[in-house]
Formats: C-alpha cells, sequence, structure tokens
C-alpha cells in the first residue's frame, strides 16, 4: 500500500517519505549485496535496538548463507532531539574477537552512535567490521564515521515508521514517514 496519507503522532504529524514497496525493494538490494561480500565468511549480524530491530529482521531474511544474530542496546535520543550522551542500556553477550562483523543501525544522524559503537568494537579484535544503516541524515554528519552500506540518504528532517519511533510510536508502519513543517 502507497502511504499517501499523512500520519498522527501524538502533538506531530508525519507526511509520506518512503513506500513499505519501495523500503522492502532497497532491504533485499542490501541484503543481496551482503551476501555478494560475506559469502562463506559467517558473519555476525549485530543490530542496534531499538529502531534497527525491524531493519535488520528484513535485512538477515534476505541474507543468504550462514550468519549469527546478535543485539545490543544503545541509546541517545531524547523525542525528536539527541541528548549528545550515549547510554549502553544492553550488551552483547557473544564472542567477536575473529568474527566478520555487520553492524546494523537504524539510522546515522551527527553519526555519534555508531563512532562511539564502531570504536567499542574494534577493542574486541573482529576479523572485520561493516556498518550498514538504514537511513542516512549526510547534512547532520558532525562525527565522521564509515558506512559501508546505506539504505537511504534522506534530508535532516525527523522520520519515523520501520523500526524508528517518535516518543515509542510508530515503530510499526511499514513505510517511512517525515516531521511535516511548521
Ligand atoms: P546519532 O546522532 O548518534 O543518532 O547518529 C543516531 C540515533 O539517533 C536516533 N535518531 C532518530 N530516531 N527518527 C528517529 O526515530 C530520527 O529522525 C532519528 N534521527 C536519529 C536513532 O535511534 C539512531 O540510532
Ligand atoms: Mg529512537
Amino acid at each position: 500500500m502507497q502511504p499517501d496519507e499523512t500520519v498522527t503522532i501524538l502533538d506531530l504529524t508525519f507526511t509520506p517519505l518512503f513506500s513499505e514497496q519501495k523500503v522492502q525493494a532497497r532491504v533485499r538490494e542490501l541484503g543481496t549485496a551482503l551476501t555478494d561480500r560475506f559469502a562463506g565468511q559467517k558473519p555476525l549480524f549485530i543490530s542496534i535496538l531499538s529502531g534497527a530491530f525491524v531493519f535488520a529482521s528484513d535485512l538477515i531474511r534476505s541474507f543468504k548463507g550462514d550468519c549469527e544474530v546478535g543485539f545490543v542496546k544503545l541509546s541517545s535520543y531524547k523525542g525528536t532531539q539527541s541528548t549528545g550522551s550515549i547510554q549502553t542500556v544492553m550488551g552483547l553477550e557473544k564472542e567477536i574477537a575473529g568474527r566478520h562483523l555487520i553492524v546494523v543501525e537504524d539510522i546515522v544522524d551527527t553519526g555519534r552512535t555508531l563512532h562511539y559503537f564502531l570504536n567499542l568494537l574494534e577493542q574486541q579484535r573482529p576479523a572485520s567490521i561493516c556498518a550498514v544503516t538504514f537511513l542516512r541524515k549526510p547534512e547532520a554528519a558532525a562525527f565522521p564515521v564509515q558506512v559501508d552500506f546505506v539504505g537511504f540518504d534522506i534530508e535532516d528532517k525527523f522520520v519515523v515508521g520501520y523500526g524508528l519511533d517518535y516518543e515509542g510510536w510508530g515503530r510499526n508502519l511499514p513505510g517511512v514517514y517525515q516531521l511535516s513543517a511548521g
């Protein structure tokens, strides 16, 4: 279904940005690209909770090959603004030394979250680290961070849907919606 309707979440109104079909097609492309890149390497996907759980669940199912999946919860956002400090809420239980890691993020905004997390992973001597993000806001990139695969580059507007939330709501929307001006 085309997301041609605006949605209201609490006090804010959002307009359609990417349809479910567009999202699904792009995620399949990323899955195919990762399948090619990691053929025979048995990678460990690390999904950053909470926002990336929807993207990660589709991405791993379009990955054709052996893999494991782990989760870590990091959070820097309150409402629609980055708070500037990262709190690791839930740690990774998997051994990552010597593993090929695919870090799955919902959105790179300032880059702070990914910058912090990739550095943390580096210290544990993985065989390689590949960073995949569903969305990226290039205008807001204050922390230089290498992202290997990007679903969509978007403008610097707050978005919800496909795992992304406003105050906990909107994660179940199958498409992506952006905050209306005004
Ligand atoms: P940084 O600034 O660390 O931000 O790159 C990344 C994290 O911030 C959250 N984020 C958003 N969440 N809509 C959301 O629902 C947005 O537009 C948005 N921008 C950033 C997100 O959790 C991400 O992991
Ligand atoms: Mg969030």
